[in-house]
């Protein structure tokens, strides 16, 4: 088997930075091993909200959480800003999240389309023609998963001025922020301080620790998410406390060396460089170029009848090659995408696209 379906770098054998090792070490060894304060301990908060703050997005410490990944961020901040009469606006493709927590708390989501043939950009007219008078937020995810797309400036004023014309809260995805392969992407909220703007990240990704499930969110200071501190904090309160020893090592990472994210990214550029050349040169595929992250969408065009399902257990069954159909991300069957984590070494990449060549040649023939 040859997994190119789950986006762990650990997996792959990048390595946690050993100071968030010393820093989760010291603190089981202090003792923190309660419960901790349900939004978080002070320092891992302060550090977040400083970390936002020099980015161009002031948060406050007391607009601050501390999460079991960017996952429980999504979970509070859904569960606190929607209920069964809400509509939101969520980009397809999607990570499979959002549709099944918005499932869960019987919202109803309206999939904007992002297109592959503008480098997956979200497309605003149709993004736009959603809104509804129950319309309460806007999912971005950027940098993106599945599709390996970041936005630039100018895509992202244009979501602002959607959110903003309508009221809504913009609930941003940006856990692969640092991992923009020119350097760190800011946060949209850097774009307007003063937006109703959620932002989530963790230490799953650019800090190389995924099992740790340690994440934050900030909430903007914009008047209109008030409430929205106040329901995640009881929903926070809720389930007492993310991973205490972890919390420290967040305040490590936003106060400790970064120099592993160097490497990294360029690690990256060069897998997304590698994906780009040997898929595009696969007869009957072709694929956007990745901007960020680790994470490629390319599309097989498929012969009538069959799915991207089809196509991808066929790969597995002979290849070994495992990725994840399209429609996992809510694209149709018949499109015929596929999303590929490119985090394996720049040569088992060429191999494993090798082998993806000849059996798509050969299934595109049959
Ligand atoms: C877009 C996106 N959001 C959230 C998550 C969940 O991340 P975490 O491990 O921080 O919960 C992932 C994980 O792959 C992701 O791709």
């Amino acid at each position: 088997m040859r997994y190119l379906n789950i986006g762990d770098p650990v997996a792959f054998g990048f390595k946690t930075p050993p100071h968030l090792i010393s820093a989760v070490e010291r603190a089981m060894r202090d003792g923190h091993n309660g419960y901790g304060p349900s939004p978080g301990i002070a320092a891992g908060r302060e550090a977040v909200a400083a970390e936002y703050t020099s980015r161009g997005f002031p948060v406050s410490p007391d607009r601050t959480f501390l999460t079991a990944g960017t996952s429980e961020g999504i979970e509070l901040v859904l569960g606190a800003l929607l209920d069964d009469k809400s509509d939101v606006l969520v980009p397809m493709p999607t990570y499979p999240l959002y549709t099944a927590v918005i499932a869960r708390l019987g919202a109803r989501a309206l999939f904007y389309r992002t297109d592959p043939e503008r480098g997956w950009m979200p497309d605003l007219n149709h993004l736009r023609s959603l809104v509804t008078p129950a319309t309460r937020a806007l999912i971005v995810i950027d940098p993106n998963n599945p599709t390996g797309a970041s936005y630039p400036a100018a895509t992202r004023r244009a979501l602002l001025d959607v959110a903003e014309a309508h009221g809504l809260a913009i609930v941003a995805d940006e856990v692969y922020g640092d991992l923009g392969y020119d350097g760190p992407v800011a946060p949209i909220g850097s774009l307007d301080p003063d937006a109703a703007i959620i932002t989530f990240s963790s230490l799953s990704k650019a800090y190389l620790a995924p099992g740790w499930r340690a994440g934050w969110l900030g909430i903007g200071r914009s008047p209109r998410l008030n409430d929205v501190v106040k329901a995640v904090g009881k929903l926070a309160d809720g389930r007492l406390c993310s991973t205490l020893p972890m919390q420290y090592a967040i305040t490590a990472a936003m106060n400790g060396d970064r120099s592993h994210q160097v490497t990294f990214r360029a690690a990256l550029r060069e897998r997304a460089a590698v994906t780009h050349e040997c898929l595009n040169a696969i007869p009957g595929i072709s694929s956007v170029a990745a901007t960020a992250g680790f994470y490629a969408m390319p599309r097989v065009t498929l012969p009538p009848g069959k799915s991207d399902e089809d196509y991808v257990l066929a790969l597995l069954r002979s290849t070994g090659i495992l990725c994840v159909y399209g429609s996992g991300f809510g694209t149709a069957p018949e499109d015929g995408y596929m999303r590929i984590v490119f985090l394996a070494a720049p040569e088992e990449l060429r191999d494993i696209y090798k082998s993806m060549s000849e059996f798509t040649q050969e299934y595109l023939a049959r």
